[in-house]
């Protein structure tokens, strides 16, 4: 079946669920209103039921996607997801077979994200629905190292039939045109959705990416979760990374030794965050959120994607939908 049938989606464009409260209901909704594929960031199972509830109240009779981003994901994160009969849950960094059966059983497609090809092999055979090929230009966690349109076809071939959305890169119509025309069924935009006035970004970190004239790879904020990650640069990198990005000696070996704090509880996670200061080489994957000291931006990620080097300000929702629809200019 068509995926815009499937998904009662008007136009192929997916927002990507951004966690850590930054992708919260008003976003989804607003994106899922406009017909594109609003998804929910990952956040406190009590607080991702309101959420879904909320996308349903707002945008009635639209899909609603919840990203499961996995070093953070608990059993009662799943069962929410069936409970409340999501249509879509995008698995990320990470994939559990269990999970993805526990899913589709309870009537939810599964996409997994993936950047490298074992990573999409084992995706297909542990049975996910779709496949999301997310390249090395994208903004916040990376999957991969291969950029979006070399990796979209070698996602394309194992997921064989299969709906593949290609995600890195997107901030354009032209890009998504780009997109479908190499193949993919559809686009997700992360960096596009955060700088949009329903994101829950905080505005000073909306601004610093805005005027930013280059995004890094680093694992500086790594505590509990030692993955790359795009961001741009601010106090915390200037200190604590080389050159080229990569994180110095101290917090590298930090954050090596602390994945056991992913599976600290949502609002102990946030007080860690608050924590942290630039001469301090402690940094968690936490971003600033609109609730966070105007300071936050110097101490926390500034996750981005290179398309911010192309995006010139904070639109609507609503309009960035617009602005990356294929018939869009
Ligand atoms: C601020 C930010 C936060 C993100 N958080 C998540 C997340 O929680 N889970 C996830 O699967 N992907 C996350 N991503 C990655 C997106 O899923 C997507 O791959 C990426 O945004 C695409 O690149 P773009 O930002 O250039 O559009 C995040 C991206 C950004 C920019």
């Amino acid at each position: 079946m068509d995926l815009l049938d499937r998904l009662r989606l008007d136009v192929p464009v997916a927002q990507a669920g951004m966690g850590g409260g930054l992708a919260g209901p008003e976003l989804a909704a607003a994106v899922a209103a406009a017909g594109g594929l609003g998804t929910v960031g990952l956040t406190a199972p009590d607080r991702l039921t309101d959420a879904v509830r909320h996308v349903r109240e707002a945008a009635p009779g639209r899909a609603v996607a919840v990203n499961l981003l996995m070093p953070f994901v608990r059993r009662s994160h799943v069962q929410v997801c069936v409970d409340a009969g999501v249509d879509v849950a995008v698995m990320a960094f990470d994939i559990d077979r269990a999970m993805i059966s526990r899913l589709r059983d309870g009537g939810v497609f599964v996409f997994v994200m993936v950047g490298t090809e074992p990573q999409a092999r084992r995706a297909i055979a542990w049975g996910a629905d779709g496949l999301i090929a997310q390249g090395r230009e994208a903004g916040g966690h990376l999957s991969g190292d291969t950029e979006a349109l070399s990796f979209l076809p070698v996602a394309s071939r194992i997921a064989a039939g299969r709906p593949v959305l290609l995600a890195g890169g997107i901030a354009s119509a032209d890009d998504t045109r780009t997109a479908l025309a190499a193949g993919a069924d559809g686009v997700v935009a992360g960096t596009r959705f955060l700088l949009t006035r329903e994101s829950r970004a905080h505005p000073a970190y909306q601004e610093r990416i805005l005027v930013a004239d280059n995004t890094f790879r680093t694992t500086l904020f790594g505590l509990g979760w030692p993955a790359p990650h795009r961001v741009v640069a601010n106090a915390a990198t200037r200190r604590w990374c080389a050159d080229d990005g990569r994180a110095r000696l101290a917090p590298r070996l930090l954050n090596a030794f602390s994945a056991p704090l992913a599976r600290l509880p949502d609002r102990a996670a946030a007080s860690v965050g608050n924590l942290q200061k630039p001469t301090l080489p402690l940094f968690s994957p936490i971003a600033p959120t609109v609730d966070m000291p105007d300071s936050s931006v110097d101490r926390t990620a500034l996750y981005a994607g290179d398309t911010v080097l192309r995006i010139e300000s904070v639109i609507s929702a609503r309009e960035a939908v617009a602005t990356l629809a294929p018939g869009g200019h």
